[in-house]
């Protein structure tokens, strides 16, 4: 336990800073006058590119690594590109994840109550994807190659470590939650295309030697074309799936839109020495400064590092603030009370954080 624990702000792009600073207002309303938290703001992002000539100034790196923990709102411009055609908002999450070794992407894909899924009977939905963070297709950013403007090349990058610790991963996550909705059976799915690529076959076959070590919990196999039907058509028969980081990326998408959307997916990005955590969603420049973003997602991915901070330094009082987080958001969402936009209703930012923050101060 710490007296203080140090939390790296960057609020980055579109409606970073909206949902941002209203997950440090609602963090804040948690602990009221003890906070243990202390927050410092750092620049980063595709607007910070455009008025420094950087994404992700050294300093900001220096202070993501010291803290411990990092939250950021969202990044990215279209258009604010590097010569080979990437975005340069995306450099510092992808810049992060492979320089502080954030290999676990933890996505909850839960479906709150108050909040209607596009899915008929959809029954209920609390899965978590553990998505490989370190390596995979993304591991080629950055250096695959592009011969003589005719041919491109991104080597999918597989290893026996890499699958194990994220294998392992899912696994220990599955022995701390109560199984798959539908049946209440512990279960971890391994989701590959193993039929068609070597990469994919050895991901399989590593998966099955560490799940032999979780006799306790149920080991299956879905190959990812398939599962995109499964996720739709029964959810609650998942419990934790775990996957290659593109196909992670990808699934992950498709989750939150069956939970209400992007807007309440939160995302954790976790390595042994340092956590990273933000909504899952991009920084929908459409839409910002107009006060209408959803800052749920951003708020629920608080919670999950209130959590990780808690068990981390055995400190109850994270682990219980976090859980009036949650609370907090299942009261705000319950009885349509403050649906944003793209859950349907019509509450601004503020509102729901208003009232998201008088609950946590006990005043609702
Ligand atoms: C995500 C995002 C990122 C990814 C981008 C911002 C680099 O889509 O976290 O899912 O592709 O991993
Ligand atoms: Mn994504």
């Amino acid at each position: 336990m710490k007296t203080t624990y140090e939390i790296c702000v960057v609020h980055g792009d579109g409606i970073g800073p909206e949902v941002g600073k209203a997950t440090v207002r609602a963090l804040e309303a948690a602990f009221g006058d003890t906070s243990p938290l202390h927050f410092s703001e750092h620049p980063a992002g595709a607007q910070h590119f455009l008025e420094a000539g950087e994404s992700f100034p050294g300093e900001t790196f220096e202070a993501c690594r010291a803290a411990d923990a990092i939250l950021h709102g969202a990044a990215g411009m279209p258009g604010v590109v590097h010569p080979d055609g990437t975005e340069a908002g995306l450099d510092f999450t992808l810049t992060l994840r492979g320089k502080l070794d954030l290999y676990a992407n933890v996505r909850p894909i839960k479906l709150l109550p108050g909040v209607r899924s596009p899915l008929r009977d959809a029954g209920a939905i609390d899965y978590v994807i553990v998505r490989e963070n370190s390596e995979g297709l993304y591991a080629a950013r950055g250096a695959g190659t592009l011969l003589r403007g005719e041919v491109a090349v991104d080597p999918l990058v597989q290893t026996r470590k890499g699958i194990e610790r994220i294998v392992r991963f899912a696994f220990e996550l599955a022995r701390t939650r109560g199984g798959a909705p539908r049946d209440g059976r512990r279960r971890v799915t391994c989701c590959d295309k193993a039929n068609v690529l070597r990469s994919y076959a050895f991901f399989r076959s590593v998966f099955d030697e560490i799940a032999a070590q979780y006799p306790d919990v149920e080991a299956e196999h879905v190959l990812i074309d398939a599962m995109t039907v499964h996720l739709i058509n029964r959810p609650s028969h998942y419990d934790v799936i775990v996957t290659e980081n593109m196909f992670g990326d990808i699934i992950s998408d498709l989750g939150a839109a069956t939970i209400g959307g992007m807007g309440m997916s939160p995302s954790a990005e976790l390595g042994d020495g340092n956590g990273f955590f933000q909504a899952s969603h991009g920084s929908a420049p459409d839409i910002a400064g107009k006060g209408i973003a959803n800052p749920y997602g951003t708020v629920l991915a608080s919670a999950l590092m209130l959590n990780w901070l808690g068990r981390r330094h055995a400190d109850a009082r994270l682990v219980e603030a976090a859980d009036r987080i949650e609370a907090a958001v299942n009261f705000a969402l319950a009885d349509e009370m403050a649906l944003s936009r793209d859950l349907g209703g019509t509450a601004g930012s503020e509102e729901i954080t208003d009232i998201l923050c008088a609950r946590l101060r006990g005043r609702a």
